[in-house]
């Protein structure tokens, strides 16, 4: 419903956010949805992790300091993605002449994994699920190679936040319905009220204290505090006790790794996304390279012929994601898919009037269900280093498995391997290898944490949760502020299309708004289906003359910006 109305929506909040404007002391206004300063700015799901990174940027930390704190506070505050126990991305531009760089800490196959060991499918809740976490290890990577503040000052406001308790606000009503479902005894004694006796309010306070001894030793011990000790016993305990297959060897083994980013260019801007195990930045590539070969500015960002051509795009590089995207270190990528050569292809393929329908670039194949459930925060500091930085726990609060005693969430992460290896489905559809298990692959991921540049500086850090929806929804703000000069706040809040390859038909979040309704009738005479779709939590930052602007998406309660 949220996007149909986003125009009236946004008139009303308009007034609200007016409303709530607090002046602060040296003249800045800000409300918890936008940011602006020159000094920096976070953009995160939650009010209490925006604010951690606010204070790391105040105390002369840099954009990578605040995002591994930022990092740590949402595990605390936002458990249904926020996270130790699962995995992400961190994209960092240094802003000082180094080169971007990309960490990777997706998680990894168990060494006891074998290709068809989900072929029975099953429930997704349980210890069977669980990848091995990478989400601390990507966060030691990534201060060893850029912080400057002391580790322990980025995990003590996490500590602070799990042990101090904060207010739940909008987590009570999502926390009761995770605790409803939850068979996991665990999950209920440590996030329910008095063992989910009863429900919580939104004016209740979560203490989370077995999570704040765990951070405590990561904070204390780094990696070790995690991979090793007590943790990992604790761990590995949950594991045997509940048929998983993650071992003592498995935690010791993990290590997080730092890739070249994915680079092209659009419209004189640099555009440093994800690469491999993920597929975000090709993907988004592919994209980019197809529609700028088209002049979608002046037909205008609804004409429908715009987005006839955005939609085409999106379905060429869909149906390349599935045919071959997966973990590099183990299969190999053909490089043609980033070169402006074979975009320049795919958009002399595409019919100016008329839809592709979507089995003629080739056979449905069977891809891995992902889950919107994930968080992206975006980070810039006063001299332009910026973080973009998506994690995940996979399906909201990742397997619904607690670590006894440890008091964190584990990710359901193994739902992003393909899990049928030359089986077609009754829809017709077959499994590909580029994505199948193999034990220490790293699952194929849709997370596009995404930064341009231009001349050397930050443009836009963008990103989204969303499942296979992410690659769409970075899309659409990149085109939005790069292509069609758009205010950040505009570029959020606008409509988002969605168009994944299969099924073959595009959602839109203004489909249901009169205001698109000539839009829609002329996409379907081209032979679109439009149905109500595209979603996301673009949490951004521009940075425009010296300024950096912060915009949290709307789409959420607990959205907020906020700045030093
Ligand atoms: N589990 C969501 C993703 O990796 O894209």
């Amino acid at each position: 419903m949220f996007r149909a109305c986003v125009y009236p929506v946004r008139r009303v909040s308009l007034i609200f956010v007016l409303a709530l404007l607090v002046v602060v002391p040296n003249g800045w206004a800000q409300d918890h949805r936008n940011a602006t300063s020159e000094h920096g700015v976070a953009v995160s799901r939650s009010v209490e992790a925006s604010d951690v990174g606010a204070a790391i940027l105040e105390q002369g930390g840099n954009a990578v300091d605040a995002a591994i704190a930022i990092g740590f506070a949402l595990a605390v505050t936002h458990p249904s993605a926020g996270n130790i126990g699962g995995g992400g991305f961190m994209l960092v531009y240094p802003g000082d002449g180094r080169d971007p760089a990309f960490v990777d800490y997706r998680e990894k196959a168990p060494l006891a994994s074998t290709e068809d060991m989900y072929v029975d499918g099953g429930s997704r809740k349980n210890h069977r699920w669980v990848g091995v976490p990478g989400t601390v290890a990507g966060f030691v990577l990534a201060h060893e190679q850029f912080g400057t503040l002391p580790w322990e000052n980025l995990v003590m406001p996490a500590v602070r936040l799990a042990e101090g308790g904060f207010v739940l606000n909008s987590l009570a009503d999502a926390l009761n319905r995770a605790l409803e479902r939850s068979e996991n005894d665990e999950f209920k004694r440590v996030y329910g009220k008095n063992g989910g006796a009863e429900a919580w309010q939104a004016s209740d306070r979560l203490v989370l204290s077995d999570l704040g001894r765990s951070l405590r030793r990561i904070a204390e011990q780094g990696n070790d505090g995690f991979y090793a000790g007590e943790t990992a016993d604790l761990l590995a305990a949950e594991m045997e006790q509940g048929d998983g297959y993650i071992s003592k060897e498995d935690l010791s083994r993990y290590a997080a790794v730092l890739r070249k980013p994915i680079r092209t260019t659009f419209r004189g801007n640099e555009i440093f996304s994800a690469p491999p195990p993920s597929s975000g930045g090709i993907a988004l590539t592919i994209m980019l390279g197809i529609l700028e070969h088209f002049d979608l500015k002046s037909k205008g960002r609804w004409a429908p012929q715009t987005v006839h051509l955005i939609i085409e795009s999106m379905r060429r590089a869909y149906a390349d994601r599935a045919r071959h995207l997966g973990d590099s270190d183990f299969i190999e990528i053909p490089a043609h898919l980033t070169t402006k050569g074979y975009a320049r292809e795919l958009a002399a393929s595409i019919n100016l009037r008329q839809a592709t329908m979507s089995e003629k670039l080739g056979p449905r194949l069977t891809e891995a269900e992902e889950s919107p459930e994930t968080t992206h925060y975006s980070v810039i500091d006063r001299s332009g280093m910026a973080v973009s930085n998506t994690y995940t726990l996979e399906q909201g609060y990742g397997s619904g498995v607690v670590v006894t005693g440890a008091g964190f969430l584990l990710n359901n992460e193994m739902g992003d391997f393909n899990r049928n290896p030359g089986v077609t489905n009754r829809q017709g559809s077959i499994g590909t290898p580029a994505n199948l298990v193999v034990a220490e692959k790293r699952m194929l991921s849709s997370m596009t944490p995404t930064i341009a540049v231009r001349d050397g500086k930050v443009v836009l850090v963008t990103g989204s949760p969303g499942g296979r929806t992410i690659i769409n929804t970075v899309l659409n703000v990149t085109l939005n502020v790069l292509e069609f000069g758009m205010s950040l706040r505009n570029a959020v809040d606008a409509p988002r299309l969605n168009m994944q390859w299969f099924p073959d038909r595009v959602g839109f979040q203004g489909v249901e708004d009169p205001a698109f309704a000539d839009l829609v009738k002329q996409l379907t005479v081209m032979g679109h289906r439009v149905t109500r779709g595209g979603g996301g939590d673009a949490n951004s930052i521009l940075a425009k003359d010296g300024t950096f602007i912060g915009a949290a998406d709307n789409e959420n309660g607990g959205a907020s910006a906020a700045r030093r």
